[in-house]
C-alpha cells in the first residue's frame, strides 16, 4: 500500500493502474477480504486526497476554512512525510508557504559542516589543502571558522582530523560557541557539555580559561579529551556549584531537537507534542538552577537546536517571572539584536536558538 500511494502522488502513474496491481497482488498473496480493504483504502486516498486538492487548486477559491486546513494539513503531511500534529503548529504559526518550504528543507539532506581551528591553521590553507586532494570545499556564511565540505569520509581520515584542526560541527552550532566569546581569564561552565563539541570550540577560542564541562551522561564524558578542562558528570538541576562562580555559562539544553530533523528523520515519529512541552518546563528548571552560580554581570548563553516557541521565547517568559536579566544581542553579526533564531528554510542551517542573558 505504500508503494501504491508513493507512486499515486509523487510518480503521478495512472492510479486506476497502480491500485488494480496493489489489489491483483494482495489477492494472491493474501486472500479477496483484504484485497476489497486495500481497494478501500487506495479509492478513499484518491477521493479524499489526490482529486480533492487537484479540485480545489483548480476552483482556486481562497477562502480559508477550518475543513479547508484540515485536508491542506492532511496534504501537507502526506507528501512531506510529516506528522499531522507537527505540521498543524507550524501552519498555524508560518502559514502554508513557509510550511512548506521548512518541511522541504527539513527532508533535504544537508551538507557536511566542518569547523576548523583557525588559531591553529589558516581557513584557506586548510581549504586549498582539501581541495588538493579532491575534496570540494566552501566557506560557511556565518562563522569564520566554518566549512562545507562535499565528502565527509575522507576528512574524517585526514591527519587535520586526527590533530584535532578539522572538527564535526554544523555552523549553527558554531554559533553557541562564537556567542560565548571566552576572554583570557574567564571562569567558564558549559553546562551540558555532551560529547564535548562545543566545550572543544571554546577552549579553542581561548586557552587561557577555567573551563567546567559538565554532563549528567558519564557515556558521553568518557570519550572526551581531558586536557585543560574539568570534566564533571553531574545534574545541573542539582545546583552543584556554589553561588557566583561563573563568569560565564553555556547551557545548551536538552530539547525536542526539531531543528535538527534533517540530520536525524526519525524525531519528527519519535516527538509527541507534550515532549515540547515538558522540554520547556525543563529548560526553564535547567535556567533556575543556574543563575545562582553565574557572577553578577555574567552572563549566560542558553542555546537549543530547536525553534519552537515553548523552548524559546516561552522559556524566557517563564524564567522572567522570577529572575531579572538583560537581553543582549547574542552575536555582533546579527541584525535582529536580541535573538538567534535560525529557521532551517531561512538559513539554510540547523534550526537553532541562541540568546545572551546578563545578570544585572
Ligand atoms: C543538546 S545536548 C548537548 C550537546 C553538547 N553541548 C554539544 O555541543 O555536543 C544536551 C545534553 O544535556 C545533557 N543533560 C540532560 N539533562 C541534564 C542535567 N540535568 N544535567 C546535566 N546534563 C544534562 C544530556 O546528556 C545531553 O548530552
Amino acid at each position: 500500500m505504500w508503494i501504491t500511494l508513493y507512486q499515486i502522488t509523487f510518480m503521478k502513474k495512472a492510479s486506476y493502474h497502480v491500485v488494480n496491481e496493489a489489489v491483483e497482488y494482495a489477492k494472491k498473496m493474501e486472500g479477496r477480504y483484504v484485497a476489497g480493504f486495500v481497494n478501500a483504502i487506495l479509492r478513499r486516498y484518491i477521493r479524499e486526497y489526490i482529486e480533492d486538492t487537484r479540485d480545489k487548486t483548480r476552483d482556486s477559491v481562497n477562502v480559508c476554512i477550518p475543513q479547508k486546513q484540515k485536508s491542506e494539513i492532511k496534504r501537507l503531511s502526506i507528501i512531506h512525510s510529516f506528522p499531522e500534529w507537527l505540521i498543524r503548529r507550524w501552519h498555524e504559526r508560518f502559514g502554508q508557504d513557509d510550511t512548506e518550504k521548512l518541511c522541504a528543507a527539513l527532508n533535504k539532506v544537508p551538507r557536511f559542516a566542518i569547523r576548523i581551528d583557525t588559531k591553529r591553521m589558516d581557513m584557506d590553507h586548510v581549504m586549498d589543502y582539501l581541495e588538493k586532494k579532491g575534496i570540494k570545499t566552501e566557506k560557511g556564511r556565518y562563522v569564520e571558522s566554518s566549512l562545507y565540505v562535499d565528502r565527509l569520509t575522507p576528512v574524517i581520515k585526514d591527519s587535520l582530523f586526527k590533530q584535532g584542526i578539522i572538527h564535526i560541527q554544523d555552523e549553527a552550532s558554531q554559533l553557541a560557541g562564537v556567542a560565548l566569546d571566552p576572554r583570557q581569564g574567564d571562569i567558564i561552565l558549559d553546562a551540558c557539555c555532551g560529547l564535548g563539541t562545543k566545550t572543544e570550540q571554546i577552549k579553542g577560542l581561548e586557552g587561557h580559561i577555567r573551563l567546567y564541562s559538565m554532563d549528567i551522561d558519564m557515556n558521553k564524558l568518557i570519550s572526551m579529551d581531558k586536557e585543560g578542562k574539568y570534566i564533571i558528570c553531574g545534574d545541573v538541576l542539582l545546583r552543584p556549584f556554589r553561588e557566583k562562580l561563573f563568569d560565564k555559562i553555556l547551557l545548551d539544553a536538552p530539547c525536542s531537537s526539531t531543528g535538527i530533523i534533517r540530520k536525524h528523520p526519525e524525531i519528527k515519529w519519535r516527538l509527541r507534542e507534550k515532549d515540547i512541552k515538558r522540554h520547556g518546563r525543563n529548560q526553564v528548571a535547567m535556567l533556575k538552577a543556574l543563575w545562582g552560580c553565574l557572577k553578577d554581570k555574567g552572563y549566560l548563553i542558553y542555546s537549543v537546536c530547536s525553534f519552537e516557541p515553548e523552548e524559546t521565547w516561552g522559556v524566557l517568559d517563564e524564567f522572567s517571572r522570577e529572575n531579572e536579566f538583560i537581553v543582549e544581542n547574542p552575536l555582533p553579526l546579527l541584525f535582529n539584536k536580541e535573538y538567534f533564531m535560525s529557521l532551517p528554510h531561512e538559513t539554510d542551517l540547523d534550526g537553532f536558538f541562541i540568546v545572551r542573558l546578563r545578570k544585572p
